[in-house]
């Protein structure tokens, strides 16, 4: 058995964390060094297949992802949150060399919650690999707190190695179909 679904996945944190990069990486398998800050809003398609080898008869889901990359820069809230509006799950991404970009993440959670409902989130650590592929010890506890905080999934990820990129889409393709699975 398979059904089609489309799901919406927004993008959300400050400029230059690397949201852009997630993307390309796992639509296109592909990095690229310069800095663009995204202008307003793009959206890009990728359909992935999650299974349930476990059901019989065997299931599965093509879901088809709509992933919104929204500009980080403080200024543009209205477009943010409108953009917002209709997403079924979001990435929080932070860069781990920029210790405020953690802080933030609250700022970004609470904008979307001001628009959308309780939705599955799942935060990203992004830029591991200038930390050495590992989360440096200070910065552990202010991850884990926000994340505990909203119940949310967590990834150290790196858009220029790969790292986690496919297994952070993969898990939020899986949290947004458990219910063909129950
Ligand atoms: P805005 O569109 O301004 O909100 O930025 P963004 O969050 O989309 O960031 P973007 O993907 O444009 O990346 C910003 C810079 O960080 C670029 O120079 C990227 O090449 C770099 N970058 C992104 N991801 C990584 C990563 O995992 N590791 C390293 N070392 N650099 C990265």
């Amino acid at each position: 058995m398979q059904v089609n679904v489309e799901k919406k996945v927004c993008l959300l944190g400050d400029w230059g964390v690397g949201k852009t990069s997630l993307i390309r990486r796992f639509v296109y398998n592909a990095y690229d060094d310069r800095y663009l800050s995204t202008l307003g809003v793009k959206v890009s398609k990728k359909s992935i297949v999650i299974k349930d080898f476990k059901k019989k008869p065997f299931y599965k889901v093509n879901l088809t992802l709509m992933i919104w990359d929204l500009v980080g820069q403080r200024g543009f809230q209205y477009l943010q949150t409108s953009a917002f509006k209709g997403t079924n799950a979001a990435f929080v991404v932070c860069d781990l060399s920029r210790t405020e970009t953690i802080e933030n993440m609250e700022w970004w959670v609470n904008s979307l919650f001001k628009v959308s409902n309780h939705i599955p989130l799942i935060f990203l650590a992004n830029k591991v690999d200038l930390t050495e592929n590992r989360i440096p010890q200070q910065l552990n506890g202010k991850i884990e707190n926000i994340v505990n905080k909203y119940n949310g999934q967590f990834f150290s990820t790196s858009a220029k190695t790969g790292i986690n990129v496919e297994s952070a889409f993969q898990e939020i393709g899986k949290l947004l179909t458990t219910k063909f699975f129950k």
